[in-house]
């Protein structure tokens, strides 16, 4: 679990371990800014029934960083960094996928019920996506 300022320098997509409290009353976790992830939260929101076959995402965010989170079900997230593409299946509510700003990601193969939980470290600018694909290749210098 990231907690020093030099694990604070991830530069590439990666799950994080939450806290988690087994508990025969029901399980729970938690995050705290800038302790468990390695950005200030300025926003939460969460995409929930999400018809089968649907994907959300497809695009970059420049400034934007985030944790997302199964709280629900299962699905995947897509991250591409504009050469590779790695594919993470979140299924447990106690590991959340962290992406750094500037990477192209999708979410996909939501399962019924799924409920996706993202923490990010902007207020919503819809500036601040990209969604051509030839125009994040060159945000990347690619
Ligand atoms: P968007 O992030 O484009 O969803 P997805 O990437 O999954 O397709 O959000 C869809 C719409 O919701 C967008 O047009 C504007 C609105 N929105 C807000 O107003 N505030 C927010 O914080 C978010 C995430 C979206």
């Amino acid at each position: 679990m990231p907690n020093t300022s030099e694990s604070f320098r991830m530069m590439k997509a990666e799950i994080i371990q939450l806290p988690r409290f087994e508990d025969p009353r029901g399980n729970l976790s938690f995050i705290e800014e800038l302790k468990h992830i390695p950005f200030k939260i300025e926003r939460t929101y969460w995409i929930y029934d999400v018809p089968g076959g649907q994907v959300r995402g497809g695009h970059a965010f420049k400034e934007q960083q985030e944790l997302i989170v199964a709280l629900s079900g299962s699905f995947d997230v897509v991250v591409d960094d504009g050469k590779e593409k790695q594919l993470f299946s979140l299924n447990r509510s106690y590991y959340g996928l962290y992406i750094p700003a500037g990477l192209w990601r999708q979410m996909e193969n939501f399962s019924t019920n799924s409920l996706a939980l993202v923490l990010s470290s902007t207020k919503y600018h819809a500036t601040d996506y990209i969604y051509d694909y030839a125009e994040f290749l060159n945000f990347r210098g690619l």
